[in-house]
């Protein structure tokens, strides 16, 4: 949709033109999977598709939400901010500006039409990047801008933690959030420190694959993951003080292993200690131009998730599978909170075409469904897009 045609809703819903417009994009992880509850180093970046907004204010305390992804319009007030089943979509709006009424930032009734490029439930970070972008709106519209980038982010975090009631870490959020163009980043979830990487794939390029098996974050393991990690956690402080897993290197880990009874939950430790140390070194070879070695961790990162962490189920192995059995595909794994969802595969540019069709013709032989392919750039962080930028809303996934 055109953004004109995207006015044209705005105005047909809500019976006024709208007067600002934001863009909030999605995520890909490079890798640092399921870490990032466990003070990991993670490597996500921006996609240059996501979910649109456009916002009148209003003088009432109303807040009206709309959307061209959902046929459910919810209506509700500023002074009465609760969870409803029933609101669907709708509790992620609401849940980041109560979060932000709580710490008495200022906010106002609006009317808001959402519209998303990102497929719901695919692992692309469609719920952060509809948070972080009513964060976005509210600072512009009605703190004069004036609040910290990352102060954002942890908001929308707390937001899906506390009113949605997914244990989610802070990785999607600061990834959509604080994103930049070309650049991927490294952020250490233990201090929120990070630093930007030129992302530089010399002759290769990055293929979305989605499985098109729908994942709900919720419904799924991940809590029972999280929950898991705390249980490796408090059995190695037996032997060693320290806060969180990544805290230790693979070597320290295996000098502990002993101590643990159950290999499952010794799996997760070993995952998230090994896949943390996978990080420093995919940081420093795509950094070196080493590609192949950057795609043998992607490799490995997806072996991790597979056989110790358990998080990625028959289609994304297949997809992964079948994606690195193409010549000119050197690297695959899957990217989020996995059980479903999107796995990307680092191809040569001039096998793309080639690639995407053998994998859909042996993925769907063997699942029963054809998965699909996004294409994207590394886009810009959550932003407000001013009248003179021509921005098309075509940028189809
Ligand atoms: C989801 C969560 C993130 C992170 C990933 C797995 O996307 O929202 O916080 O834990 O899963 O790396």
């Amino acid at each position: 949709m055109e953004i004109n045609n995207l006015k044209e809703k705005f105005t047909e819903i809500y019976g006024v033109e709208n007067e600002f417009s934001f863009l909030s994009p999605g995520r890909i992880n490079l890798i640092g999977e399921h870490i990032d509850y466990n003070g990991g180093l993670v490597f996500p970046c921006a996609l240059d598709f996501g979910t649109y907004a456009l916002v009148k204010v209003r003088d009432d305390n109303q807040l009206n939400f709309a959307s061209t992804n959902f046929d459910l319009k919810v209506s509700c007030d500023l002074d009465n901010l609760v969870y409803k089943e029933e609101d669907d979509w709708a509790n992620y709006p609401k849940g980041v500006i109560k979060i932000m009424l709580d710490k008495n930032y200022k906010a106002k009734g609006m009317d808001i039409l959402i519209s998303g490029n990102i497929p719901n439930g695919a692992g692309l970070s469609s719920s952060a990047s509809l948070e972080v972008l009513i964060g976005v709106i509210v600072n512009n519209l009605f703190n004069e801008g004036k609040i910290d980038r990352v102060e954002l982010v942890k908001i929308a975090q707390q937001a899906e933690n506390e009113f949605v009631g997914v244990n989610c870490g802070v990785m999607d959020q600061f990834a959509v959030g604080m994103g930049k163009k070309d650049k991927a980043i490294l952020l250490d979830c233990n201090s929120l420190s990070y630093k930007y990487a030129d992302v530089k794939l010399l002759d290769y390029d990055i293929v979305i694959m989605n499985t098109n098996k729908r994942r709900a974050l919720n419904e799924s393991k991940y809590n029972e993951r999280r929950t898991e990690c705390e249980e490796a956690l408090k059995i190695i402080q037996k032997e060693k003080q320290v806060d969180n897993l990544c805290k230790l290197t693979p070597v320290e880990f295996d000098k502990l292993e002993y101590l643990f009874k159950d290999e499952k939950i010794k799996n997760r430790a070993k995952h998230s200690v090994y896949e943390n140390d996978r990080v420093i070194s995919a940081f420093d070879s795509l950094n070196k131009g080493q590609l192949e070695e950057f795609g043998r961790l992607l490799i490995e990162s997806h072996d991790s998730l597979k056989n110790l962490y358990e998080v990625t189920g028959k289609e994304l192995d297949t997809l992964v599978e079948e994606a690195l059995k193409v010549e000119g595909c050197i690297g695959a794994r899957m990217t989020g909170a996995g059980f479903g969802g999107c796995a990307i595969a680092l191809v040569k540019k001039d096998k793309i075409e080639e690639f995407t069709e053998k994998v859909k013709k042996t993925y769907a032989g063997r699942i029963g469904y054809e998965p699909s392919f996004y294409f994207s750039g590394i886009g810009e962080g959550t932003h407000q897009i001013f009248e003179t930028n021509k921005v098309s809303l075509e940028k189809t996934v």
